[in-house]
């Protein structure tokens, strides 16, 4: 029973056969057509990891906050279809599942699927779950030894939480696990990615976020990235504090506490000066750079007479990788070596100046300082790719910049 073994399954024995005869039937059946070969694939997966839509019948805002996650779109951009592509054609078709290792974590638990993964990403629309509620709630244990962590599913009817005073239900049963009001459970996915093993250092994608002044605190990634709030943790059930599933990042109110800006400005004469104090607050790298072409930008803009811009400038906060040629690459996957890097470090403080002419014929003049995650970035072929793949071409939101924080400060002249 190679596939019942590979499954790691621990649980209920006769649930364990089940998939696995679902399996073999999928390959044996030379007579199935290739759509009802992955039909019955997909459905053999769901066995083990349900879709969030069942839960949703009973976890009704838990669901709708997940929905409106990042992760529940981990497989679905368009900008990760162009990559995944990218990536298989760079390695050959080998390890095809190595991307889904985090974006549909399942399939560490089915090796022998990962074509089936491809095709449900590549089909524009997949009908799996990348990151969804069962990837996180059969999570038993993470093993930090390794690098990037790996987490150990126990399959079966048990799903792990946080509470120890859990109310039963018909549809599972119910265990808690320190594991989920810690970051190790997160860090599985969010400290390294296996493709840029060889980038050693420069592999830590949160920059010693445990030497931070807020993990040594006690505070963990939950603290930040899943609020607590009070609400019904199932339909129906006496409101109590629960975890907010929206994971605010990019998307959220979270971001007006990533930095403050500090402006000062000195004028002497003809000459300008602009110094910008970016504080960062976030106890991790920002950006945390992957995929590669994550940054985040600083722009400063000087406007004088009748508000015309008379000077504009940026600093770029992100990292260059090299491939093994030495050319610069867009794609973690292919870096080598990092030839530069600026990403702010955990709570780091970066003094920026920008000297300019003083701006002419006006009585004072306007400061405008902003931080920005940039759009996506890459080969003109790889850019125009994603356009194609998206349903909204040029608009998709990828090709947006996102405002972090602002400042703005109005600057009199003698
Ligand atoms: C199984 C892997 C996995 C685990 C475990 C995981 N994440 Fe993620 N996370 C992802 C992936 C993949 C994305 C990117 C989804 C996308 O944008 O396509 C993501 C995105 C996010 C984002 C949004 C980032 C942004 O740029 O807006 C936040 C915030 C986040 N995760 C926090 C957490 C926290 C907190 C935990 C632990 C409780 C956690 N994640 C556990 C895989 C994981
Ligand atoms: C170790 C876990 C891990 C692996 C492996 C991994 N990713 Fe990610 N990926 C993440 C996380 C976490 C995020 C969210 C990061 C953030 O917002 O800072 C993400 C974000 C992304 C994004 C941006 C979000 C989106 O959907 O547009 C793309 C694209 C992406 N990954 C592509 C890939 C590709 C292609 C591979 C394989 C070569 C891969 N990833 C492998 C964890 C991983
Ligand atoms: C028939 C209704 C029902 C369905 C379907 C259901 N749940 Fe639950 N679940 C509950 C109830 C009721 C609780 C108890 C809530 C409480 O104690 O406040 C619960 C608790 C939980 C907990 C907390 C466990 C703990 O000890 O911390 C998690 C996690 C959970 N469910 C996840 C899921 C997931 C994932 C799915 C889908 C695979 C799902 N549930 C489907 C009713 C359901
Ligand atoms: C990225 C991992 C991740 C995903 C995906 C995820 N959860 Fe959770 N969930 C957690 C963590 C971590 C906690 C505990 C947070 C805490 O207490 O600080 C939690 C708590 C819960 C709880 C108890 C607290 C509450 O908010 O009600 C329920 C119920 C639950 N999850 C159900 C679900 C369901 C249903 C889905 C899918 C719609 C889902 N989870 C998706 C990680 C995840
Ligand atoms: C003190 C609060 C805090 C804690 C704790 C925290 N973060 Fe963040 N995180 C932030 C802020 C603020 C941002 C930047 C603004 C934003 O994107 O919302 C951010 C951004 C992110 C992003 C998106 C960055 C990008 O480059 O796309 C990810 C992913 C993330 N955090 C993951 C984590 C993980 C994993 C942990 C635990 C190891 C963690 N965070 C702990 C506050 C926190």
């Amino acid at each position: 029973m190679r596939v019942a073994r590979r499954l790691r399954i621990r649980g209920k024995a006769g649930f364990a056969v089940l998939v696995a005869l679902a399996l073999t039937a999928a390959w044996g059946g030379l007579s199935l057509g290739l759509a009802e070969e992955a039909a019955k694939s997909k459905g053999a997966l769901e066995k083990v990891f349900p879709s969030s839509n069942k839960c949703k019948r009973c976890h009704e805002r838990v669901f709708e906050e997940w929905e409106t996650s990042p992760l529940s779109r981990s497989i679905h951009s368009p900008v990760f279809r162009a990559s995944l592509d990218e990536y298989l054609a760079f390695s050959g078709g080998k390890e095809k599942a190595l991307c889904f290792r985090c974006h549909a974590p399942h399939v560490g638990e089915y090796p022998e699927q990962a074509q089936l993964f491809v095709a449900q990403v590549q089909s524009g629309d997949p009908a799996i779950d990348g990151v969804g509620c069962a990837q996180c709630h059969l999570i038993k244990q993470v093993d930090r030894t390794s690098h990037p962590p790996v987490p150990k599913y126990e399959a079966g009817k048990t799903l792990f939480g946080p509470y120890k005073d859990f109310v039963q239900n018909l549809a599972h049963q119910s265990q808690d696990l320190e594991l989920f009001r810690k970051s190790d459970l997160c860090l599985n996915c969010h400290q390294s990615v296996p493709s840029a093993a060889n980038l050693g250092k420069a592999n830590d994608l949160l920059g010693g976020w445990e030497s931070s002044k807020t993990a040594k605190s006690g505070k963990e990634c939950q603290t930040c990235h899943m609020p607590e709030q009070v609400g019904e943790s199932a339909n129906g059930e006496n409101k109590r504090k629960v975890a907010n599933h929206t994971f605010p990042g990019r998307v959220g109110k979270l971001r007006q506490e990533a930095a403050k800006l500090d402006v000062e400005t000195a004028v002497k004469g003809d000459q300008a000066r602009v110094t910008v104090t970016v504080r960062s607050l976030v106890p991790h790298s920002l950006p945390t750079t992957h995929p590669a072409w994550a940054r985040v930008v600083l722009d400063v803009t000087i406007k004088g007479k009748n508000l015309k811009t008379v000077f504009a400038d940026q600093r770029v906060y992100g990292r260059v990788f090299a491939d093994a040629k030495g050319q610069k690459t867009a794609f973690d996957f292919m870096a080598t070596k990092v030839l530069e890097d600026t990403v702010l470090k955990p709570e780091e403080t970066r003094v920026e100046t920008f000297a300019f002419p003083t701006p002419k014929d006006t009585r004072s003049f306007d400061v405008e300082v902003s931080l920005s995650y940039a759009p996506v970035s890459g080969p003109p072929a790889f850019l125009q790719r994603i356009e194609a793949e998206s349903s909204k071409g040029a608009q998709d939101p990828a090709f947006q910049p996102i405002a972090i924080v602002k400042r703005a400060v109005n600057v009199p002249l003698p």
